[in-house]
C-alpha cells in the first residue's frame, strides 16, 4: 500500500465528512434566520446574538463556532464578538443578493431525505433553489448578450417560451428585461406552474407572462426563441422534446439550452464541480428522467458533445456553446 496515497485519501474523506456535517447546521441557520439576524445586529457577543435570535445561548455559541470554523462567519477575538463579513453576508444572509448560495443546502438536505427512494431505484431501475442567484447575475447581463440574434428578436417584441420553467425565475427575468416580448412558461408539474403564477403576480408580471401546465412535447405556438434552462437533461425524451421545440419555432428561430457545466470525457469531470453535479444527478436528474417515457437519462454531466448530438438528431443544424462558467454552460442552436 502507498501510505502517502492512503493518507491523502483519508484527508479527503475527512474534508468531505466535515463539509457534509454542515448541512443540518446550515438548514437550522436558514430556517431560524440566524445569518440574517447576525448580519442585522453587526458584531455581537454570543449572549446578545442568542437573545436577539431567540435561541438558547449554549446552542447559539456552538453554532457560531461551527460557522467560524467553516469560514462561514467571523470572530473578533479581541472583542469576543461574532460577525459576518460583507462577503459572508452576501452569500448567506440576504435573500435578494445575487451571490446568495444558502439555497444550495436545501438541495443537499432533500438529497439526503430522498435516499431511501433512490436506493430502491438502484435495484429496480425506476425513478423516484440553486440556480436562482446564478440566473440573476448572469442570464440577461452576461449570457443572453452572447446571442445577438436573440436580443434582436426579443427587443423587437418576439415570442419566447421557457420550457420546464419550474417556478419561473428565468421567465420573469426575461419578461422584465424584454418588456415588449411575448413571454410563455411551460412545465408539466402543476404545483410549480401555480407557484410561478403567484410569484409573477407578486412581481407585477402577472399580465405579461402566460404560464401553462404542459409537458415539453404538448405545448403549441410559433416562437422566436425557445429555452430549456437546466431541464433538458431531466426529461425522459430530450430528443423528442427538442424535435417538438424545433416544430414550434419560426424559421430562423433559436433554441437556447442552459445546462450544468460538464466536460465531454467522464474523467475530466472527476473534480469538485463534477462531484457536486454527479451526486445531484444520481439523486435527482437520473431518477426524474427514468420516471418518464423513453428514460434517456442524459444526467447532469452530459457534456456539450452529447447535448449537441441530441439537438442535431432533433433537426437543428448548427449548435454552438456561447458561454461557460464554472457551474453552467449555454448552448444555442438555430432552426
Ligand atoms: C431543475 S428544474 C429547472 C427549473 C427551471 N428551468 C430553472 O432553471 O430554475 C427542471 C424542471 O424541468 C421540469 N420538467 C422535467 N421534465 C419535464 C417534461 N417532460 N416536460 C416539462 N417539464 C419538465 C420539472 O418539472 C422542473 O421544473
Amino acid at each position: 500500500m502507498d501510505t502517502k496515497a492512503l493518507k491523502a485519501l483519508q484527508w479527503k474523506v475527512f474534508q468531505n465528512v466535515a463539509a457534509a456535517q454542515l448541512v443540518p447546521l446550515m438548514r437550522i441557520g436558514d430556517e431560524l434566520g440566524l445569518f440574517t439576524q447576525l448580519a442585522d445586529l453587526g458584531p455581537s457577543d454570543n449572549a446578545r446574538f442568542a437573545k436577539a435570535a431567540g435561541i438558547h445561548e449554549r446552542y447559539s455559541l456552538e453554532w457560531l463556532c461551527a460557522m467560524c470554523a467553516a469560514g462561514y462567519a467571523s470572530y473578533d477575538s479581541d472583542k469576543g464578538q461574532f460577525f459576518l463579513s460583507e462577503e459572508q453576508e452576501a452569500v448567506f444572509a440576504r435573500e435578494d443578493s445575487t451571490s446568495l448560495m444558502i439555497g444550495a443546502y436545501d438541495s443537499v438536505a432533500s438529497l439526503v431525505m430522498d435516499e431511501p427512494k433512490v436506493r430502491a431505484a438502484f435495484k429496480t431501475g425506476e425513478a423516484a433553489r440553486f440556480f436562482k442567484p446564478v440566473y440573476k447575475s448572469n442570464l440577461v447581463s452576461r449570457w443572453l448578450p452572447k446571442i445577438p440574434a436573440l436580443t434582436e428578436k426579443l427587443s423587437a417584441g418576439g415570442s419566447f417560451a421557457d420550457v420546464g420553467c419550474g417556478h419561473g425565475v428565468s421567465t420573469m427575468l426575461i419578461a422584465e428585461h424584454f418588456p415588449s416580448a411575448e413571454v410563455y412558461g411551460f412545465d408539466f408539474h402543476g404545483p410549480s406552474i401555480e407557484e410561478a403564477k403567484r410569484l409573477a403576480a407578486d412581481a407585477g408580471l402577472g399580465e405579461r407572462i402566460h404560464y401553462d401546465t404542459r409537458s415539453a412535447k404538448d405545448y403549441t405556438g410559433s416562437f422566436d426563441v425557445i429555452a430549456f434552462f437546466d431541464c433538458l437533461h431531466d426529461m425522459g425524451d430530450p430528443i423528442g422534446a427538442a424535435e417538438h421545440a424545433c416544430r414550434q419555432l419560426k424559421e430562423g428561430g433559436l433554441l437556447v439550452l442552459i445546462e450544468p457545466f460538464a466536460n465531454d470525457k467522464l474523467e475530466d469531470n472527476f473534480n469538485i464541480v463534477g462531484q457536486m453535479f454527479y451526486t445531484a444527478s444520481t439523486m435527482g436528474c437520473v431518477p426524474a428522467s427514468m420516471a418518464q417515457e423513453v428514460g434517456l437519462a442524459l444526467g447532469a454531466q452530459a457534456g456539450p458533445a452529447k447535448l449537441g448530438m441530441v439537438l442535431q438528431q432533433a433537426g437543428f443544424s448548427t449548435v454552438e456553446t456561447v458561454a461557460t462558467t464554472a457551474t453552467n454552460m449555454v448552448l444555442c442552436a438555430r432552426k
